[in-house]
């Protein structure tokens, strides 16, 4: 009989949650993004099968539109081999997803990653090195890319600023954590702050905690626009080809 916090698989037992409860506007018409195919495959699903075959990963917990728990509890049936799965109703917006996922981590698991349903073909090693940095002591951990773009800040239609490239880095999923880190970061965000925070570790960061990079992968890229899920198709047809 083996628990969620018991050691047998590699590294500090890690919980996983996948948010998946938005609506996927900016992809258009057509179900909830994290229903939609690529390969034929959920993109929920290609992100729970990696996760789970992750050897750290011992529970994932997906939060999923609330109209379609059912659904997704079946999708998934099967897909989390190495893992427990538990599917809850997301929230109104990203963070609240966020929440009502991390309110289902059972006791004893206390490195908890963050996913973005919407990044499916993040590769099980990310998450692995991820979470190994929290684990090796980091409270807080994103996997980062180089940004390839120059980025200018604007006011309206003028150029007011370019930021130097060099100091920047685009930032993916999965994001790990201290669990109680995470918990506090959640407690204390104020609802509609003055400045957005798309992200969990940006929260940390309002905390005053140290939030350490590890190198990100270009197939952890987020699907948000159509042209990207095209490009999950080509990754895909190429990990076939390999
Ligand atoms: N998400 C969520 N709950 C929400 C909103 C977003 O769980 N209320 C999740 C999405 O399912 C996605 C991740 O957060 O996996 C990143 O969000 P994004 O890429 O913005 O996805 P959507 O909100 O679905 O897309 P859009 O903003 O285009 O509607
Ligand atoms: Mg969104």
């Amino acid at each position: 009989m083996t628990g969620p916090g018991d050691e047998s698989r590699s590294g500090a037992p890690v919980a996983a949650l996948v948010v998946a409860a938005g609506r996927g506007e900016r992809l258009g018409p057509g179900d909830p993004k994290a229903f939609r195919p690529v390969g034929g495959v959920p993109l929920l699903v290609h992100a729970v099968r990696a996760l789970s075959a992750a050897a750290c990963v011992r529970y994932v917990v997906v939060a999923a539109p609330a109209d379609a728990l059912e659904q997704t509890r079946d999708l998934l049936a099967g897909e989390h081999a190495g893992a427990d799965l538990e599917v809850v109703a997301g929230g109104a917006d990203r963070p609240a997803s966020v929440r009502a996922a991390l309110g289902a981590v059972p006791p004893g698991l206390d490195v908890v990653l963050v996913h973005d349903a919407a990044r499916p073909l993040a590769p099980s090693s990310l998450a692995e090195a991820v979470a190994a940095a929290v684990a090796g002591g980091a409270q807080a951990v994103v996997p980062v890319l180089p940004v390839v773009d120059t980025v200018k800040q604007v006011d309206g239609d003028l150029v007011v600023a370019t930021l130097d490239r060099r100091a920047l880095r685009a930032v993916q999923t999965p994001q790990g954590f201290r669990r109680a880190v995470l918990e506090r970061a959640h407690d204390e965000h104020p609802a509609g702050g003055a400045v957005e925070v798309t992200d969990d570790a940006g929260m940390v960061e309002r905390l005053g905690i140290d939030v350490h990079v590890v190198p990100g992968h270009e197939e952890a890229f987020k699907v948000t626009r159509p042209v990207d899920l095209l490009l999950a198709e080509l990754v895909l047809t190429s990990r076939a080809d390999a």
